[in-house]
């Protein structure tokens, strides 16, 4: 079984189903955030400065969201990135909090590492789905960086 990413298309539907679960899984763990941010947080002292003045309460929450909004835009994608996106993407962009693309390599990196550590059934598919789904988020905010036409 091949889980071949496709931008195009999307996560195929065996993806999102295998993600959706998975989330539910390390959802079950209170610290599932915790842990997501102390692995990102340690990944480079540049990311560690970026989240310098952070309420974790406020952010932990933004992040819960996303990940369930990610899902519901990869499940639609000809229906395109909504205004939810479009903030976030303007405000990770260069004009705000400028996060490289290089930041979204550590990014990824340290939900994985957090998902193998979170999720009791964790293994290649699944980290796989993360994968896919995540970097329709991830590749929105990088192709924004630089701002959005009428914007
Ligand atoms: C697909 C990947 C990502 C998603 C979905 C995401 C999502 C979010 C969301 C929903 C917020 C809250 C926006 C608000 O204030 O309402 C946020 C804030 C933030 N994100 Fe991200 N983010 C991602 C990647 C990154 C990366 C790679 C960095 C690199 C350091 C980063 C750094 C930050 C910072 C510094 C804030 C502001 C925290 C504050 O308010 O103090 N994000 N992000």
């Amino acid at each position: 079984m091949t889980l071949t990413p496709n931008f195009r298309l999307g996560p195929s539907p065996l993806a999102l189903a295998i993600f959706e679960a998975s989330l539910k899984r390390c959802e079950a763990r209170p610290d599932f955030l915790d842990v997501f941010y102390e692995n990102f947080l340690a990944s480079s002292p540049e990311v560690a400065e970026k989240f310098a003045g952070t309420d974790f309460a406020r952010q932990k929450e933004a992040l819960r969201a996303s990940f369930h909004h990610l899902l519901l835009v990869a499940r639609n994608p000809k229906q395109g990135p909504d205004p939810y996106l479009g903030e976030i993407a303007v405000r990770h962009g260069a004009g705000h909090l400028a996060i490289g693309a290089h930041l979204y390599d550590l990014w990824l990196d340290s939900l994985l590492e957090t998902v193998r550590a979170c999720d009791p059934e964790s293994s290649q598919e699944v980290e796989t789905a993360w994968e896919e789904v995540m970097m329709v988020g991830i590749h929105y905010l990088c192709t924004n960086y630089e701002g959005r036409h009428g914007r």
